[in-house]
């Protein structure tokens, strides 16, 4: 994938392969500019206008290969299959008009409702989302509700037409904690109710842990570690994982403990590489890291979860 900007071509995202099943959760994880979002959003024109993006691949949602839609019908499988939460739902909703209206009317658009219909639909959405009292709900505004609400109207928005995928980027981190359960909370018990594939984008190793059943690690716009989250947690094969799992706070560390996260910076993006993305950050770098890349080999079981060759046996 592509990004064509002033200063040049951008690679954000490379030769990247995922998927992920009705009922079943995926979670993506990696650092700020990784390639999380554009990853997802990329192929569902979500990217900021303007943006000239060229996809090379397929992106296949409930058996149609949306990278060859041309995007009039992609709008409509957009809609209609797949949801999409952003972090920000202030970003999301429109701050002059009631949450009722909004949510009806993708309500009517996607699925054919008369305006009647649409309201009554509008009404289930906002029970459904967990939202008391959705009656009185719908006349209000964004600005009136909390930010704990407000990600709930866009939950409702987003699976108005019941998707067989709801794409969920970083739909928690804008909420203080105990919302932020709430949330996902509900986010499992809709998976449940509308056997949907979730799609999660978060810096959350708890996170992950406690929701997703596969995890993608990616680091400089490539998934460097794929598979069930046990197996990943449990024995992470790339470095880079070894370091995300390493930071994970641990009930056992004195309270106060400074946080361990991983030294350094991910590489800017842009200028092609000639040594491995993570050696400049990874405690097992050997010369070969730094002179031309060390070779990625795949994972078995995993069929694109590549680890180096480097020994990383040692990690654990
Ligand atoms: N609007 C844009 N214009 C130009 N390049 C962009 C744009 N959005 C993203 N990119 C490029 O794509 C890369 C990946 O960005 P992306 O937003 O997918 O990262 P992310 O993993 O979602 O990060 P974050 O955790 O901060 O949301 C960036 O490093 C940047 O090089
Ligand atoms: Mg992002």
């Amino acid at each position: 994938m592509d990004i064509f900007t002033k200063n040049g071509a951008l690679r954000p995202v490379d030769r990247v392969s995922y998927s992920v099943r009705r009922g079943e959760t995926l979670a993506i994880v990696g650092e700020s500019g990784s390639g999380k979002t554009v990853m997802n959003f990329a192929p569902l024109d979500l990217m900021p206008v303007g943006l000239a993006v060229q996809i090379s691949g397929s992106f296949n949602i409930a058996g149609t290969n949306i990278a060859a839609l041309p995007p009039s019908s992609l709008r409509h499988v957009r809609g209609k299959s797949v949801g999409v939460i952003f972090q920000d739902p202030m970003s999301a909703l429109n701050p002059v008009r009631r949450v009722g209206r909004q949510i009806a009317e993708v309500a009517q658009k996607q699925l054919g409702l008369t305006t009647r219909q649409a309201e009554k639909r509008a009404e289930e959405l906002l029970s459904l989302v967990g939202m008391s009292d959705p009656a009185q709900r719908m006349r209000q505004y964004p600005h009136e509700l909390s930010g704990g609400l407000r990600q709930r109207v866009m939950i409702a928005i987003a699976v108005a037409s019941e998707p067989a995928l709801l794409i969920a980027d970083e739909p928690t981190t804008a909420l203080d904690v105990t919302i932020q359960a709430q949330i996902l909370k509900l986010l499992q018990s809709l998976q449940k109710k509308l056997n949907m594939g979730i799609v999660l984008i978060t810096h959350d190793m708890g996170v992950v842990a406690a929701i997703a059943q596969k995890v993608a690690v990616m680091y400089a716009g490539r998934i460097v570690e794929y598979g069930p989250v046990a197996d990943v947690l449990v024995s992470p094969s790339h470095p880079y994982t070894c370091g995300l799992v390493d930071a994970i706070p641990r009930e056992e560390d004195p309270s106060g403990s400074p946080f361990r996260g991983i030294a350094g910076l991910p590489p800017i993006m842009g200028a092609p590489l000639e040594a491995c993305a993570f050696a400049e950050r990874c405690a097992f770098t050997q010369p070969v890291c730094r002179n031309g890349r060390p070779q990625l080999h795949s994972i078995p079981q995993s069929p694109v979860s590549m680890a180096c060759t480097v020994k990383y046996e040692q990690l654990r």
